[in-house]
């Protein structure tokens, strides 16, 4: 990839960064396609994000900026306008700068990133009966976008049930003739379940719902990104394991239309924008 005059630039801010994956999937997506553009980590810890944004403000090359953690919550507060999905969710994990506005525009495409990776491999949601665990972030992106799909249900469970009463209270009126309500950790009767809790994330974890309600053919989907109990239980018994990682996969698109970034979901012949490992 060179790097001239005209190549547009983003960002990824995180603190820490050393773990982040999105230069390497993105600088491969956008010199595959033969696009100018590269993405570059920023390290930058919460005291110095505003003046970060500040001094980044009408930057006339910077295509956008990717937000991870700690800062998709703390970014709202310098947006002059937001998605509805990051309205919704109260945080932004892409940023873009309204030259013509003055202000930075705040997106959230963790749901729309989730649903993406589903299409990619096949599945869809379309009358399908849906539970989803945990109602945090990444929780509450994803049953937005779920939502939109319209599924024919769809059961929010939290371990603390009031977060998941009030991620109803947010997203419910966002999604006119959906049927959502809050419900038990119980697979029983549902055809995806999708985990958006940090359960997985460290060794040993156990699954977030009694396995035994898993059943074959059912589709089992994780947000974390590893290898994780339940997607183990999906396997033994004969249901469908989708990973974390297409989630992350699916946001490139995504994050590249929110940048103006002329990405193309598959090249021609329908080979995908990034080599699956
Ligand atoms: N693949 C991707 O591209 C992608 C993108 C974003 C996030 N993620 C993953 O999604 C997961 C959630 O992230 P987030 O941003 O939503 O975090 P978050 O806002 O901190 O929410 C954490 C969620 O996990 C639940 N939880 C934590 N410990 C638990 C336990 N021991 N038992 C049951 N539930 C537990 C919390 O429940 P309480 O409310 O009861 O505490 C809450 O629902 C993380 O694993 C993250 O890595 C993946």
């Amino acid at each position: 990839m060179e790097i001239d005059g005209n190549t547009r630039l983003v960002g990824i801010v995180a603190d820490p960064i050393a773990h982040v994956r999105t230069p390497q999937l993105f600088n491969a997506a956008m010199a595959g396609q033969g696009l100018n553009a590269v993405c570059v980590p920023l390290h930058v810890g919460a005291p110095q994000l505003p003046a970060l944004l500040a001094g980044l403000a009408g930057c006339q090359n910077l295509a956008g900026l990717v937000v991870t953690i700690p800062h998709k919550e703390a970014v709202v507060a310098h947006c002059g306008e937001l998605t509805p999905a990051a309205r919704l969710v109260g945080a932004a994990n892409v940023l873009r700068w309204d030259g013509a506005r003055g202000h930075w525009v705040g997106g959230n495409l963790d749901g729309d990133g989730f649903v993406a990776g589903l299409k990619e491999r096949g599945h869809g949601l379309a009358g399908k009966r849906v539970l989803l665990l945990g109602a945090g972030g990444a929780g509450k992106a994803i049953a937005y976008a779920v939502g939109r799909e319209h599924p024919a249900e769809l059961v929010l469970h939290n371990r603390s049930m009031a977060r998941a009463e009030e991620a109803l209270a947010r997203i419910a009126p966002a999604l006119p003739g959906v049927a959502v309500r809050t419900g038990a950790a119980d697979a029983a009767g549902f055809d995806v379940v999708i985990n958006a809790t940090a359960l997985g994330l460290r060794d040993g974890d156990p699954a977030p719902l009694p396995v035994d309600s898993l059943r074959p053919g059912m589709l089992v989907c994780e947000a974390v990104m590893r290898d994780t109990a339940l997607l183990a239980a999906a396997r033994a018994c004969g249901a469908l394991a989708h990973a974390g990682q297409h989630m992350l996969d699916g946001q490139l698109a995504a994050i590249a239309r929110f940048f103006g970034l002329a990405l193309q979901e598959r090249l021609a012949g329908g080979a995908p924008m990034v080599e699956k490992a």
